[in-house]
């Protein structure tokens, strides 16, 4: 079936060498949009950049940091065949960054996750310690709005203890359950420990396809 699936073909799709292409500080910067996005947002400091990383099998292609705010601009990377595009978001909340800088890069996140027509899917990264906390519901409301199709990744999965993470992923699930652009699995990972990357891959390679 087209519409499986496919760990395989998302390790295919994933195991082309991958470049950095620009950093776009506003709306005029992106690229056309000619082809499939999709955009990893978060929190600051959840791991998305870490996860960029882990999904495309290299260390430093996005630049991950223990200081939140690390990511500052949407970073777009591209496979060396352009098939899709995969953005990386700067974090929304609290970040060690010049406040003016933070309301810039805030805005720009907002009006990127509504007014993209290319954009496929946003998947929201939560912390496996915390669960969705206040400005990923939000997040997650304005996604719901806009239509604009979502799914939870949680993140750093290695670092709670077994009942702690499998208490934040119902809580998640619960979050999720009625919320109409929200894909209804959630995709859980470590980028430490290279987990969940094989079903996260496939997911985006479906989205690929069409
Ligand atoms: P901003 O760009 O600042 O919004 O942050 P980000 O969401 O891109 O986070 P980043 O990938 O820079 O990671 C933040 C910190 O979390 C770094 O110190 C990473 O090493 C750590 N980290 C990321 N993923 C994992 C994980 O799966 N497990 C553990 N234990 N640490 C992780
Ligand atoms: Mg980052």
């Amino acid at each position: 079936m087209n519409d499986e699936i496919n760990i395989e073909a998302g390790r295919l799709l994933f195991a082309r060498p991958f470049r950095f292409v620009k950093g776009c500080v506003r709306m005029d910067d992106l690229p056309p949009a000619d082809r499939v996005e999709v955009a990893f947002a978060g929190r600051s400091n959840v791991g998305k950049s870490s996860l960029i990383n882990a999904l495309t099998g290299t260390k430093d292609l996005a630049r991950t940091s223990n200081t939140p705010g690390r990511t500052q601009e949407l970073n777009i990377f591209e496979p060396a065949d352009e098939v899709f595009r995969i953005v990386d978001m700067p974090g929304y909340g609290f970040a060690q960054a010049p406040k003016p800088k933070v309301e810039a890069w805030t805005k720009l996140i907002h009006k990127y996750l509504a007014g993209r027509p290319n954009l496929r899917r946003v998947y929201v990264l939560v912390d496996s310690r915390h669960g969705p906390n206040a400005n990923d519901l939000s997040v997650m409301n304005q996604l719901d709005k806009a239509a604009v199709s979502y799914q939870v990744v949680m993140t750093k999965a290695d670092k709670p203890g077994t009942m702690a993470l499998e208490a934040n992923i119902a809580a998640t699930r619960a979050e999720i359950a009625k919320r109409p652009a929200a894909h209804p699995e959630i995709i859980v990972t470590s980028s430490e420990e290279r987990t969940g990357l094989d079903l996260l891959r496939a997911h985006i390679e479906l989205l690929t396809r069409s």
